[in-house]
């Protein structure tokens, strides 16, 4: 039996140079299957809201969206460390940020994840002060996608570069046992998994950080009608579907006798 992952266990296996395998699990059965499939990080991201609830992007996703998640996934008690978003405007100010993060833990998750650097440290400090282990995202920030314009690549330019660099140190600094880099330069990536003591979980980052994250229908190709150019889904999912659909009613047509 495995034991169970903890935040101090993420940290190790930064310190040992062993990779974080990280997916996205929504529900209770994917969960299950991920945890017996030995993924030490499990997140019920709020990218739920584009490939679960359908919505456009994951600005639409609630709390209460967010905490239904949770629950579904934390009834698999993983032996994976289980964590969840703090959806968009859930965190604008330090009591908000606080009081949300302590509804995600009472629905089941063991950390919490925000989207920002120093503009969020305030709200950071103040969920690590109330005991709250905290993932720090920065890059791309899907939260900030219609502002933005679009999914954009984050560190081309010196300025973002030394920006990433400073919003990762006082993330790391400020207690965040890891920082999600999404859609960060390779080289920007590497150099900040170097500099900093958190172990970084690159999306679309390159390979050269301490781990890796994806949305798990991307990785199996659940959803098919958008994958990002970084995922090279490793099975069909949606296709397997609709043969197994096809099969089946093909033999209502005609029953076996
Ligand atoms: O929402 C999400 O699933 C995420 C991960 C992909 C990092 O933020």
């Amino acid at each position: 039996m495995n034991s169970k992952i903890t935040v101090d266990s993420i940290r190790a296996m930064k310190a040992r140079g062993e990779k974080i395998a990280a997916l996205t699990a929504y529900d209770y059965p994917m969960a299950k299957l991920l945890d017996e499939c030995g993924v030490p990080l499990l997140l019920v991201g709020d990218s739920l809201g584009m490939v679960v609830l359908g919505y456009p992007d994951t600005t639409h996703v609630t709390m209460a969206e967010m905490e239904h998640h949770v629950r579904a996934a934390a009834r698999a008690k993983p032996n994976a460390l289980l964590g969840g978003d703090l959806p968009f405007k859930s965190y604008e100010t330090i009591s908000d940020a606080v009081a949300n993060a302590k509804k995600l833990v009472a629905a089941g998750a063991e950390f919490v994840k925000a989207e920002g650097g120093r503009e969020i440290l305030p709200q950071v400090q103040a969920i690590v002060a109330a005991g709250i282990p905290f993932c720090g995202h920065l890059g791309m920030l899907p939260q900030h996608v219609v502002e933005e314009g679009g999914y954009k690549i984050k560190g081309k330019q010196d300025a973002e570069h030394q920006k990433l660099l400073n919003d990762a140190k006082a993330l790391s600094d400020a207690g965040a046992f890891a920082i999600v880099l999404e859609l960060v330069t390779p080289p920007v990536a590497k150099e900040i998994s170097e500099k900093i003591s958190a172990p970084t979980i690159g999306i679309g980052s390159g390979p050269d950080c301490d781990g890796q994250i994806l949305v798990t229908q991307d990785l199996i190709g659940a959803f098919p009608w958008f994958t990002p150019r970084f995922v090279k889904p490793k099975v069909n999912c949606a296709g397997e579907i609709k043969s197994a659909v096809a099969a089946w009613k093909s033999s209502l047509a005609s029953p076996a006798k």
